[in-house]
């Protein structure tokens, strides 16, 4: 496979066995491509395992990926499949809020985050670098609109900084591989639960997601879902301490409405 489309190709879904990850292995089976699904959790407890398996394209790797070990672990993957097209998926994630109430950083949490994020995506590089530079294919970072702005909740603060190093590594590759890999970062609002324009379901997205893949020309970005994308893509322009009032706007008019809820 040259860069420009996974086309046929064989798929690494980092971060597989629920949410977005599970359904991006579900679009990818429906659609015929053969399926690596990378996570911690034990195969059993996958949810949809025994149906992906039916299919006879689909293999659980169970492996952490924050673990050097998994770099190896990873390899081995790569070589059962020596010469054919990839397309490696990061879409691991841990997200958590990592502020206590009072403000002081979890650094428990905060650790795990970047553990997951940074060092992670660190060892999936190594494992699949010089294959898709020798091979070809493409390279999808599942990034988030907290790369751009700090959430409003103001409860985190590893996850927007893992997303946003995400989103440099990626577009420095894009630059580093130029035609050689296709390099696609998605950048995601809101997403799951049962659905609605403001909040697309994990099906939709992934839909969305493997479909430009097998486009004939992939698209370098994809944003979704569209209203948190816009009002982010905005709010990017606003220096932090205009951004800080407003939400602290925000935040009080929340404050107020729940109030009067709660006399009713
Ligand atoms: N949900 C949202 O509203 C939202 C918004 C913006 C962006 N996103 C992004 O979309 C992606 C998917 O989100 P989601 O809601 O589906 O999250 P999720 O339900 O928490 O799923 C995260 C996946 O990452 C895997 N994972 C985490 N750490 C791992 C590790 N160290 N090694 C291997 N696998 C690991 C988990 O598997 P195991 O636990 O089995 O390891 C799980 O399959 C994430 O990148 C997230 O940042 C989501």
């Amino acid at each position: 496979m040259n860069s420009g489309s996974a086309r046929k190709g064989v798929y690494i879904v980092v971060g597989a066995s629920r949410g977005l990850g599970a359904s991006l292995v579900g679009r990818c089976l429906e659609k015929g491509l053969e399926v690596i699904g990378i996570g911690r959790t034990d195969e059993n407890a996958v949810v949809s395992i025994a149906d992906w398996r039916k299919t006879g394209r689909f293999k659980y790797v169970r492996t952490d990926i924050a673990d050097p070990s998994s770099v190896n672990i990873m390899k081995s993957i790569a070589k059962l499949y020596e010469g054919n097209p990839v397309c490696v998926i990061f879409n691991a994630a841990v997200i958590e809020p990592d502020v206590e109430k009072n403000g002081n950083l979890m650094f428990d949490v905060f650790k795990k985050v970047n553990r997951t994020g940074i060092n992670g995506f660190t060892h999936v590089l190594e494992a699949f670098e010089s294959y898709l530079t020798s091979y070809g294919g493409m390279l999808v970072g599942i990034s988030s609109i907290s790369a751009w702005v700090p959430p409003i909740g103001g409860n985190k603060v590893s996850y927007p900084a893992s997303k946003a190093y995400l989103d440099m590594a990626l577009r420095s590759l894009r630059l580093l591989w130029g035609r050689r890999v296709h390099v696609m970062i998605v950048h995601l609002g809101h997403i799951g639960g049962s659905g609605s324009w403001l909040v697309p379901k994990y099906d939709d997205v992934a839909q969305k997601i493997i479909g430009s893949t097998l486009s004939s020309r992939p698209p370098e970005n994809i944003c979704m879902s569209t209203f948190y994308c816009f009002t982010y893509r905005v709010m990017r322009m606003l220096p932090d301490r205009v951004i800080s009032s407003t939400v602290g706007i925000m935040k009080g008019f929340l404050n107020y409405i729940s109030g009067e809820k709660a006399l009713l």
